[in-house]
């Protein structure tokens, strides 16, 4: 029987093959990660912005329109103090109060609003004068509050 005799060139090449197709395969798992987890922090990040009617527990986030901010800044006009947003989104009521020079403050159960808002405020120079904080608006100490933003309501309701 003649012995078999393995060539080394073509070792060599079954060797490189293997280590490249290993080389692949791990590159395939790190794009397949990186893809992923992207994806799971855009949705978790625009989730709340984009699609409320989505989630499951009912807490939309449908941001007041430029008109409910006017009525809303319109009756802060005859008024002094502070103001809060129960459930305050994205934080535009808040921070149009804070830049008419009220204190205001915004509680919101969903963190990620709650960041945005603190950027934006701070972005439009009026993190001073704003306070956002995580939490549930029925948690919240209603007595130390003097003006409360409902929203809900088709105009912007003051309380
Ligand atoms: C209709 S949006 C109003 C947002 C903002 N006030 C505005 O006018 O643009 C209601 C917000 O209240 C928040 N929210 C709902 N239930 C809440 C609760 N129990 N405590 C705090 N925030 C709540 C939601 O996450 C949502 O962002």
């Amino acid at each position: 029987q003649p012995e078999m005799q393995s060539n080394p060139s073509t070792e060599t090449y079954k060797q490189g093959s293997a280590g490249e197709s290993a080389f692949k395969k791990r590159l395939g798992i790190i794009a397949t990660c990186v893809v992923g987890g992207s994806l799971v922090a855009l949705y978790a990040v625009t989730g709340p912005f984009v699609a409320p009617a989505l989630r499951k527990v009912c807490l939309p986030f449908v941001p007041a329109t430029r008109t409910q901010i006017e009525n809303v800044l319109k009756v802060l006009k005859t008024r002094s103090g502070s103001l809060v947003d129960s459930g305050s989104g994205d934080g535009r009521i808040v921070i149009a109060a804070a830049k008419s020079g009220f204190k205001a403050v915004g509680f919101e159960l969903n963190p990620w609003l709650v960041w945005y808002s603190r950027y934006k405020a701070w972005r439009e120079g009026v993190h001073h004068n704003t306070s956002f904080y995580i939490s549930d608006l029925w948690k919240v100490r209603t007595d130390i509050l003097q003006h409360g933003h409902l929203w809900g309501s088709s105009n912007g309701m003051i309380i």
